[in-house]
Formats: C-alpha cells, sequence, structure tokens
C-alpha cells in the first residue's frame, strides 16, 4: 500500500533512515531500518522486526501513561518502517544543553529541565519500560522550549518487563549518566538533579535501582582502571 508520498531523506542514522513525508496528507517521518549486510539475513530480518515492534510498543505504552511520544500513525513491518508525527520545531536536549553550556550559571539554568528528566525516568521505570539507549539526542523539547516539555524517542532498544528488572534500569540510568557526561562536560550536578527526580516519581522503586545503579558504576569504574 502506498501510503506516503514525497519521502524526503532528513538523517541517516546508524541502523535507520529518517524521512520526511506524508500518511494520508499528515505530514509525518518517517523511521525505516535498513538491512545490515554483515548480519545473517534472517538474523537480521527478525532482529529489525522486534526493534520495531519493540519501538512502537513503548512508545504507544508511554502515551498511554502521559509521557509524549511522537504519536505514532502507521508500522509497516514489510518495509520495517514507523510513520509517526514530525515534530519539526522541536530540538533536542543535546542542542539545548549546548546552548546554555559554559554559561555560568549553566547548573542553575538547567536544573528544571534535568528534573523533568528524572521524573519521565521514574515514570518509565515505574511502569517496567525500559529505555535501553538513554542519551540526550533521544529526547525532544517542543516549543517553547522554557516550559521543558520533553518527548522521548528512538525506542528501538527499549523492552517492557514486568518482572524484576532493577538490574536493567540501573543500567539504564547509568547509560545516561555515560552519555550526559560524555556530550556534556561539568554536569555532574545536573546528573544528580536527575536523580532527585526520578525518586520523586519512583518513590518505591528508586532505592532498589539506585543501588544496582552504584553497582554498575563501580563495575564500569573497574573496567577502565584495569583495562
Ligand atoms: N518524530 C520526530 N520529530 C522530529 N525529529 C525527530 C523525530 N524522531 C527523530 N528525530 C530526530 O532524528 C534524530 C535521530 O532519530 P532516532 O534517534 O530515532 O534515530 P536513530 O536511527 O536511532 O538515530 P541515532 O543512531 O542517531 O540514534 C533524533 O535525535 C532527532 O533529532
Ligand atoms: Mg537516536
Amino acid at each position: 500500500m502506498a501510503t506516503s508520498d514525497n519521502l524526503k531523506l532528513l538523517k541517516q542514522g546508524a541502523e535507520a533512515k529518517l524521512f520526511t513525508g506524508d500518511y494520508f496528507g499528515r505530514p509525518c517521518l518517517i523511521k525505516e531500518r535498513f538491512k545490515k549486510t554483515y548480519r545473517h539475513p534472517i538474523l537480521d530480518k527478525s532482529l529489525t522486526s522486534q526493534r520495531t515492534k519493540n519501538e512502537v510498543r513503548s512508545m504507544v505504552k508511554c502515551r498511554m501513561l502521559g509521557i509524549e511520544t511522537p504519536t505514532v500513525l502507521f508500522v509497516d513491518l514489510e518495509q520495517s518502517r514507523i510513520y509517526m508525527d514530525y515534530l519539526a520545531e522541536a530540538i533536542t536536549v543535546r542542542d539545548y544543553i549546548y546552548k546554555v553550556q559554559g554559561d555560568k550559571d549553566m547548573i542553575v539554568k538547567l536544573s528544571p529541565l534535568a528534573k523533568s528528566i528524572g521524573n519521565t525516568l521514574g515514570k518509565m521505570h515505574l511502569n517496567n519500560i525500559i529505555h535501553g539507549d538513554l542519551t540526550t539526542s533521544n529526547m525532544l523539547l517542543k516549543k517553547p522550549f522554557e516550559d521543558l516539555k520533553l518527548v522521548m524517542i528512538d525506542f528501538g532498544l527499549s523492552f517492557i518487563d514486568n518482572s524484576q528488572t532493577e538490574e536493567d534500569k540501573g543500567v539504564d540510568l547509568y547509560v545516561l549518566e555515560r552519555a550526559l557526561l560524555s556530550t556534556h562536560p561539568n554536569t555532574e550536578a545536573l546528573f544528580d538533579v536527575i536523580i532527585q527526580g526520578y525518586k520523586e516519581e519512583n518513590q518505591q522503586g528508586a532505592a532498589e535501582v539506585i543501588k544496582k545503579y552504584e553497582e554498575v558504576r563501580m563495575r564500569g569504574r573497574k573496567r577502565t582502571m584495569v583495562g
């Protein structure tokens, strides 16, 4: 079924191409996962399809919880495509941080955003959604940016697991800390604010998850000291 015309390549990521186009006249973004020729074709097909499904599942579940993600308009598993709303005016949290980075009151300026990120993650984890790739490029901010309306994206490595997932949640936090500090120097204090926000929304689970996060962090550090 030809659902969209006017595909224009917007970005080429590590495993997907992003196009803008339209879905029955509605402007949209199309995320298409492409073939990885170094993977066995059957394995590749199965991985691609799993990631597409995971992405859609988590996006929809987030929205049901009141966590913003782009509206999913259509899924084409045959072509590994997700059609979703295109937030043309949004910017990544990464670019937002870059704008104030270096200001002497940077931490004060960015604290409300960090709190909001923590709140969002706390809520996701409370509902057993693990993102799997938490970076500042995988969070968008809608206009007006001061409203701090976060939109979470890039759920291809996410999963929903209702069993004991403290370790996975701890890893999620660790990945975010690494991503934050490596992309934005001198933001240690912001990660602390993220954790505060996290605790607010995930009061029952936070202590256990943070314990796991600290363990994962220690292991990471040992590895760096040895290697
Ligand atoms: N619905 C959307 N509206 C506006 N911009 C978007 C949308 N989805 C993604 N983007 C932009 O495209 C970038 C890449 O999207 P995404 O992370 O989903 O793809 P990816 O293939 O996993 O890319 P990467 O390998 O860079 O992580 C985002 O960082 C964001 O700037
Ligand atoms: Mg991404």
